[in-house]
């Protein structure tokens, strides 16, 4: 049942070019919608009216603003700037979102805020994004039938297109599956802000990764004290040219932190191992070197596990 609210008194003034003779119309579409659709109405040389195929105006429920408001709920009233003659309009539209008449920053995204204040933005304010003083649109595009950021490649490359070291990453020989679209920046990442660093979803680096690998969550009877502060400390999580995302190949990944131990301090070498019975050195530093005894790297729960070698 339509409420009153949707059948809108439109003034004569502004709709004199449409009605000759009574003194109110009602229509059946909200307010300012049939008055900006006057000029706005798809010569256009842009495509405004694909917005009545988005979520953004949705006339059938009454109950939204957009019922209410119409184009104004984000261009404001705009009074100036539709006054007659069409289609030269008048002053430039009060909240212009792009152009030449693009208004300041701030008020765009008051603009958008007065609708998504929602818990997923609890983190814009202060945000690396907001901080940088982009708008909502500089990702969001609202005239469109499928906002592109709403889709993982058009995600991809709006993100890229500023991030280009993440676009080169992305594209090295081992990386998380973002080409593929399995993985996506959002996926780890909130681009309105987050609570960890690099305005990750979670708390700590760590968390993020155990929510898609939650078996290196543990706990595990013999703990590797880097797997447990930061999984970045051994792996780069857009792309790397070393295998398993690795932030250097192995055994020199380990022998950054492992030297002059009981163990070879010259990679490679092969001496000097437990075990060892070949004069050349010993066979397991060959090929996956230190883990061919250290198998459980990320922390072991084998009773006997201990230096996780099982
Ligand atoms: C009398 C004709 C007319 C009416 C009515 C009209 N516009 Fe416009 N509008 C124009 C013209 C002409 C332009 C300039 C278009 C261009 O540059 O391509 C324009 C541009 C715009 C722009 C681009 C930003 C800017 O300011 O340059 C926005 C946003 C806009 N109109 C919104 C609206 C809204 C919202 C309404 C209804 C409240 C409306 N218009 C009603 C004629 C009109
Ligand atoms: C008048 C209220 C209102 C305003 C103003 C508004 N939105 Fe929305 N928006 C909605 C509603 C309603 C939906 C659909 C329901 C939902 O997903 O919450 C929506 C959905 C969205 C979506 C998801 C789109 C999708 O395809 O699922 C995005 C992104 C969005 N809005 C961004 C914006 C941006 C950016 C602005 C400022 C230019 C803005 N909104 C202004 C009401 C509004
Ligand atoms: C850096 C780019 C970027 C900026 C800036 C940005 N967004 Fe988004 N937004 C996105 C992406 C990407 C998604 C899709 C998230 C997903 O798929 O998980 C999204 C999703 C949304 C959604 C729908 C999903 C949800 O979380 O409810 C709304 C609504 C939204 N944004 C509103 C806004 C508003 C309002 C602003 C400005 C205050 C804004 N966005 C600024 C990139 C951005
Ligand atoms: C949810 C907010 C929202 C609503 C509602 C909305 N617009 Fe827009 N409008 C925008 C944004 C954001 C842009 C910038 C281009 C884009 O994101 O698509 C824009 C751009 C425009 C432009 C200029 C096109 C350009 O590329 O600069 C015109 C004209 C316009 N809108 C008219 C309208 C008319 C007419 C209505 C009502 C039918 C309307 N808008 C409803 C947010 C909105
Ligand atoms: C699998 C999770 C994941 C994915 C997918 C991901 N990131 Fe990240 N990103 C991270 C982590 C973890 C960090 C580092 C956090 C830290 O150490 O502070 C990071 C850091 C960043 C940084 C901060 C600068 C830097 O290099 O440290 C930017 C910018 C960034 N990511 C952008 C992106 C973009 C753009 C995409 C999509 C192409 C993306 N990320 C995809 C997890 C991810
Ligand atoms: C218009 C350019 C632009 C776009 C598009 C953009 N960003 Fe950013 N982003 C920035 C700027 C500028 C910063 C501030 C830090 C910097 O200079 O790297 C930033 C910061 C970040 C950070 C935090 C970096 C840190 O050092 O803590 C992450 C994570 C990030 N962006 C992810 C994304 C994701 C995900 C997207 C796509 C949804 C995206 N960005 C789209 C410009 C952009
Ligand atoms: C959104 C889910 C998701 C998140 C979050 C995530 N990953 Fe992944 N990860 C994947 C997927 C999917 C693959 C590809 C698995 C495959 O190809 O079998 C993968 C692969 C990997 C690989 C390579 C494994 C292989 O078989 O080549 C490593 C290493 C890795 N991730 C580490 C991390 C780290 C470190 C983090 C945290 C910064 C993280 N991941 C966060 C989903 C995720
Ligand atoms: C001390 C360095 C180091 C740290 C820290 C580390 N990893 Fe790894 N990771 C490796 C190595 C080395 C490999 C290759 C293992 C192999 O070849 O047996 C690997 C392989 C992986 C793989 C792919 C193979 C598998 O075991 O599934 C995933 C996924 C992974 N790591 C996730 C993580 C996560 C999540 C964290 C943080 C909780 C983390 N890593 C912390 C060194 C590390
Ligand atoms: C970022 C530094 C760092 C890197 C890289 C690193 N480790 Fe460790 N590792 C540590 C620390 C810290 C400890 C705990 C303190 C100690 O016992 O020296 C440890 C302990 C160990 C232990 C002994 C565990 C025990 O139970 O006593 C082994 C075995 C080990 N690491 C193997 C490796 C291997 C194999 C690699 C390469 C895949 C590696 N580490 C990479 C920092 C690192
Ligand atoms: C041939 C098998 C083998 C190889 C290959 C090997 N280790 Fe070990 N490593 C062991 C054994 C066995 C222990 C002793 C475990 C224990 O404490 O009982 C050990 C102990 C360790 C410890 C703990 C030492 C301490 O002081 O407690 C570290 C750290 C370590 N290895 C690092 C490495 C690194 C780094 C590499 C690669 C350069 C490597 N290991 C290669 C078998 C190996």
């Amino acid at each position: 049942m339509r409420k009153t609210l949707s059948v809108l008194t439109i003034s004569l003034g502004l709709l004199a070019s449409m009605t000759t003779s009574a003194e109110e119309v009602y229509i059946d579409v909200p307010g300012h919608v049939a008055n900006c659709l006057r000029c706005h109405d798809g010569g256009d040389k842009h495509p405004v009216l694909e917005i009545f195929a988005s979520p953004h105006a949705v006339l059938a429920d009454p109950h939204t603003r957009f019922a209410e408001d119409g184009c104004a709920a984000c261009h404001g009233e705009s009074i100036d700037h539709s006054r007659l003659p069409a289609p030269a309009g008048g002053e430039p539209a009060e909240i212009a979102f792009r152009g030449p008449h693009r208004s300041d920053t701030e008020t765009l995204n008051k603009t958008c805020m007065n609708c998504h204040a929602g818990a997923d933005m609890m983190h814009w304010h202060g945000s690396d994004h907001d901080f940088k003083g982009m708008a909502c649109v500089d990702c969001h595009t609202i005239h469109t039938r499928a906002d592109p950021a709403m889709d993982h490649r058009g995600q991809i490359e709006n993100c890229t297109s500023c991030h280009t070291k993440q676009h080169a990453e992305i594209h090295r020989a081992f990386a998380h599956p973002v080409r593929e679209g399995q993985v996506t920046c959002t996926d780890c990442h909130n681009p309105h802000g987050g609570v960890g660093p690099s305005d990750l979803k979670t708390m700590t680096v760590n968390e993020n990764c155990y929510s898609c690998h939650a078996e290196k969550r543990g706990p595990f009877l013999w703990e590797h004290q880097p797997v447990r502060e930061d999984c970045t400390q051994c792996h780069q999580p857009h792309g790397s040219v070393h295998r398993d995302l690795l932030v250097q190949r192995t055994p020199f990944l380990c022998q950054q932190c492992h030297m002059g131990q009981f163990h070879p301090s010259a990679a490679l070498s092969g001496t000097g191992l437990p075990g060892d019975d070949l004069p050349s050195g010993s066979r397991s530093l060959i090929g996956r070197d230190c883990m061919n005894c250290h198998v459980q790297v990320h922390g072991s729960n084998h009773p006997a596990g201990v230096g996780q070698t099982r």
